[in-house]
């Protein structure tokens, strides 16, 4: 079946058609991305140094017509061939998400094609789904984004148990915040990746992510402020402060953070899992990916992460997430609303 995928919960607005066929044991047989057109705002919010939401909703309703049009050519079907749409109804930016929504719930009514409203993590984890044919629950997912940081274990393809979670600030919220800082573009997130090469990931001595105790649960306030304080107490001082140093130190300790609790995980609430799934925006950290990578073969655990260009905001993502809610038999109607919280 297709699956026309749509996304705009944030900053991308994003359409993609995905095919894919039901197969033995759960695993569908055929999972073949046609298209997977992005359209990134991040050079107009670039001038605000962070998401400005109106402007964001604004862009996503100039653009949702022409990249869906785009995702339909480039995968050579029509509406007519589509079987699903797969739209983010929650959570994220409500202004963002609305214009999505509010497309998808137009195409479909309008064409009687079903319609199924997808979260937006779920989606995140579901690009494991396109990496790895044979990739099934149960496993335990950690979703590192702009908004998010958390661990879930997934039991079947729909339902997921959230088991630890960022108390504060996101993980890529944090990245984002010390790029900005220390002047780097908006979202500083890759650049720091790039930075930390640079620099000695023992230069600085900074305040764990990970919440002290047996929890699974992560905060970052408090390596942001310290961090800001660094740079701030040099700035009085007048003196210099090694950019790269910061961003491998910074980097180390939240890496470190992300290796403790995963680990603390594997070992507790999601002791026997034999899968690690990496998922969201800042899976496309070099240093997290190799981190994991390294936990894992020294758990004797599966490590999954999706190409960079799958670990992003994208709709493919959310088309192979709706595949599993449409079999399940998740459809919405024209009261579907969007929802800026994790639960609905
Ligand atoms: O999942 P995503 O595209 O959007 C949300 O759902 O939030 O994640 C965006 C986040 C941004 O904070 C961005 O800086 C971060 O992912 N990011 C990275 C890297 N690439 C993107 N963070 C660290 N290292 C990277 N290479
Ligand atoms: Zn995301």
């Amino acid at each position: 079946m297709y699956v026309l995928g749509m996304e705009s919960s944030c900053d991308e607005t994003s359409a993609a058609v995905v095919e894919m066929t039901d197969g033995a044991d759960g695993c569908p047989a055929l999972r073949r991305i046609c298209s997977n057109i992005v359209a990134s705002q991040i050079e107009t919010h670039r001038l605000y140094g962070g998401v400005v939401p109106e402007i964001a909703s604004r862009a996503h309703i100039e653009a949702v017509s022409r990249i869906t049009r785009e995702a339909l050519d480039q995968a050579g079907i029509t509406l007519a061939d589509v079987d699903a749409i797969a739209v983010t109804s929650h959570p994220g930016l409500i202004g963002a998400l609305l214009v999505g929504v509010n497309f998808a719930k137009s195409l479909a009514y309008a064409n009687h094609i079903p319609l199924v409203p997808v979260n937006h993590i779920h989606g995140h984890v579901a690009a494991a789904y396109l990496q790895e044919p044979d990739l099934k629950p149960p496993f335990l997912a950690v979703v590192v984004s702009g908004g998010h940081t958390s661990f879930y274990m997934v039991e079947d393809h729909t339902t997921f148990t959230e088991i630890g979670a960022t108390r504060d600030d996101a993980c890529g919220e944090a990245f984002d915040k010390i790029g900005r800082v220390i002047g780097m573009p908006y979202p500083g997130g890759a650049a720091l990746d790039k930075l930390a090469y640079e620099g000695d990931p023992k230069a600085f001595n900074l305040p764990s992510p990970a919440v002290k105790g047996d929890d699974l649960d992560f905060s970052f306030s408090g390596l942001k402020t310290a961090a800001l304080n660094l740079i701030n107490q040099a700035a009085q001082k007048d003196e210099p402060i090694s950019r790269a140093d910061l961003a491998a130190s910074y980097t180390h300790t939240i890496v470190q953070g992300i290796v403790q609790k995963t680990d603390m995980a594997l070992q507790t609430k999601a002791k026997g899992v034999n899968t690690l799934v990496l998922a969201g925006g800042v899976a496309a950290n070099s240093h997290i990916r190799s981190a994991l990578s390294r936990l894992c073969e020294k758990r004797g655990v599966r490590f999954i992460v999706p190409d960079r260009h799958l670990c992003g905001d994208n709709a493919a993502m959310i088309a192979a997430a709706g595949y599993f809610e449409y079999r399940k038999g998740t459809r919405a109607d024209t009261s579907l609303n969007a929802s800026a919280s994790d639960y609905v």
